[in-house]
């Protein structure tokens, strides 16, 4: 890959980046078309597909993370992605076995809250494992989408703090017909359950009416996200919180442009969704 990389730098194109998990819906979709207008003319579009061990906490789900790679390589022909890129577990982690796998990124403030507290680890992966994929694709450009919006703050920062030579995009969430964002853990979701996964956008819509209507304590839209999420079957709000979209301080007050980020377990499946109020 880094061979590859450097030879289309030579040549003076312009490499944009889509890392991805797999298992590939129109959200992945999109970020590969975001990705295709960075590149420019005659550019060149890599998606990764790596399901990513160390951003798993070892309770979470890495074996049944759904995969499918024949359909995620025809998806990636279909949309005009010029190269995938499929690491292996022992290139992504030599020495892993032998414990001699011991290098890894953090980011250390805005990992730390909403998702980072109830997933301790999972950022370290996330940067870590991104950091090694920058530094084999080697891109002008990376595309991240926004309904992981901490991960996509935490990945610029890193970038900006260890001057790596890419521009972050950021490209907004798809969504199902009834609202809900797509994401490859709702293939987890029961028939029973599907329907209950609109609680996040349920959510999201309140706060923003609530916030229109002139409600702009915390403390009280975080009870109403609690109220309302708990009124389907089999849902538990994990955390919900309102935040400054780029340092990702909590708010007490939301004010326009504040952010609401969300995760809730509909049955064992955990779900998160996030926008701007
Ligand atoms: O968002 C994801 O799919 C993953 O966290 C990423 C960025 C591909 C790193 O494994």
């Amino acid at each position: 890959m880094q061979r590859r990389a450097r030879s289309w730098h030579r040549d003076g194109l312009r490499i944009a980046f889509v890392p991805t998990m797999g298992y590939l819906h129109e959200g992945h979709i999109s970020l590969v078309h975001e990705a295709r207008k960075r590149a420019g003319p005659g550019g060149i579009v890599v998606v990764s597909i790596y399901v990513n061990p160390t951003q798993f906490a070892p309770t979470e789900d890495l074996s049944l993370y759904p995969r499918d790679l024949p359909r995620d390589l025809f998806l990636c022909r279909e949309a005009g992605v010029d190269a995938a890129f499929l690491p292996s577990d022992a290139s992504m982690y030599p020495g892993e076995e032998t414990g001699q796998f011991s290098t890894y990124v953090v980011e250390d403030r805005l990992s730390r809250g909403m998702e980072g507290a109830s997933r301790p680890t999972h950022f370290r992966g996330v940067t870590t494992i991104v950091a090694k994929l920058f530094l084999c694709v080697q891109p002008d450009s990376a595309v991240f989408g926004a309904k992981d919006w901490q991960q996509a703050q935490v990945v610029r920062r890193m970038v900006q703090n260890l001057n790596f030579p890419i521009q972050v995009v950021v490209a907004p969430t798809r969504r199902d017909v009834d609202g809900v964002a797509l994401s490859s853990r709702n293939k987890y979701l029961s028939p029973e359950e599907r329907p209950r996964a609109v609680a996040l956008v349920r959510s999201l819509d309140l706060c923003r009416k609530a916030v229109r209507r002139g409600v702009v304590a915390a403390p009280l839209l975080k009870a109403r996200v609690r109220k309302e999420v708990s009124q389907y079957p089999s849902a538990r709000l994990d955390y919900v919180e309102f935040f400054d979209p780029e340092s990702l301080k909590p708010v007490r007050t939301v004010r326009r442009g504040s952010h609401m980020a969300l995760a809730v377990r509909v049955g064992a499946t955990r779900l998160i969704d996030n926008g701007r109020l």
